[in-house]
């Protein structure tokens, strides 16, 4: 498949970037997944901004302005030829002698790629899918989707030797997110989500959230979310690109609720499914 790095469309085996690059050397880079479906990117402005704040919140500069970026990823999803995929774009600090601050005068290396994208099947939709809790020790900027994903990536693997889905991380007894995935919540009909602030990563599917909860009569609130109040929730629920949304249905070995997908999933899906459609 074909990939952009710096400029240059290259096939991805070809595609090579120096041992130096800060991304390698120090995870200083950033990142975004737009999903697309039917070759067509879904909420593609709202990644973008997202992208945009990303690289300011960490300083770095590129020459690409927002169109140049949208011309990107239109670009490289006809180069593709996929209908359902994920456009993975990365930007890091660039190549230097290692030295932890900033390098003066060095390119951000800039690399995009389209992957096919299997999207959640019946059985995830639904059974829905498990998820154990864990203390969340990552760092206090998860707003930024930084590509030092050490914390994240630990998770996922406590989820995998758990012999379950996903972990919802919890920060001084309060629920934060997924290894990655926004997690919501329901009691008594309202939908709960952690508040956006620098514990979690705002997913674009958060707001998409709020609009399909506000459109559908769902009353819906951003608050601090306990974990008891987790372990007493009627519902359960995870959003992110990849995974769209999807409920969770056991949560630390027990049943969530009825331990069948609830009535507000069914709602919020109703209006996810469409809203991609
Ligand atoms: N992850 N929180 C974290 C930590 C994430 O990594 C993600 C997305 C989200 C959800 O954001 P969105 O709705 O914009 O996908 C929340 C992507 C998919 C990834 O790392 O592959």
């Amino acid at each position: 498949s074909i990939v952009y790095l710096n400029g240059d469309y290259v096939r991805l085996g070809d595609a090579k970037v120096s041992v130096l690059d800060r991304g390698f050397i120090f995870g200083d880079g950033i990142y975004d997944v737009v999903p697309a479906y039917n070759g067509k990117p879904f909420r593609m402005d709202g990644h973008l901004a997202r992208l945009e704040r990303s690289l300011a919140a960490i300083d770095i500069k590129v020459d690409l302005k927002r169109a140049d970026w949208e011309a990107l990823v239109l670009d490289l999803l006809k180069r593709s030829g996929l209908g359902d995929c994920m456009v993975y774009i990365q930007v890091t600090r660039g190549v230097a002698k290692r030295d932890h601050g900033f390098p003066a005068n060095t390119p951000a290396t800039i690399f995009c790629m389209v992957s096919p994208f299997a999207r959640p099947g019946a059985a995830a939709r639904e059974q829905g899918l498990s998820a154990v809790g864990i203390p969340d020790v990552r760092w206090l900027r998860c707003e930024i989707k930084s590509v030092s994903l050490l914390g994240n990536v630990l998770a996922k693997q406590h989820a995998v030797d758990a012999g379950v889905d996903e972990v919802l991380q919890f920060r001084d007894g309060y629920l934060s997110e997924g290894s990655s995935c926004n997690i919501w919540m329901v009691k008594n009909g309202e939908l709960l989500a952690p508040p956006r602030s620098n514990l979690i990563l705002e997913g674009i599917r958060y707001g998409l959230m709020e609009e399909l909860a506000d459109a559908d009569g769902i009353a819906f609130a951003a608050r601090p979310i306990s974990q008891q109040e987790v372990d007493e929730a009627d519902e359960l629920m995870l959003s992110s690109a990849t995974k769209e949304l999807l409920p969770i249905t056991r949560y630390n070995g027990k049943p969530v609720g009825s331990g069948k997908p609830g009535p507000v999933y069914a709602r919020l899906r109703a209006g996810y499914d469409k809203a991609i459609e």
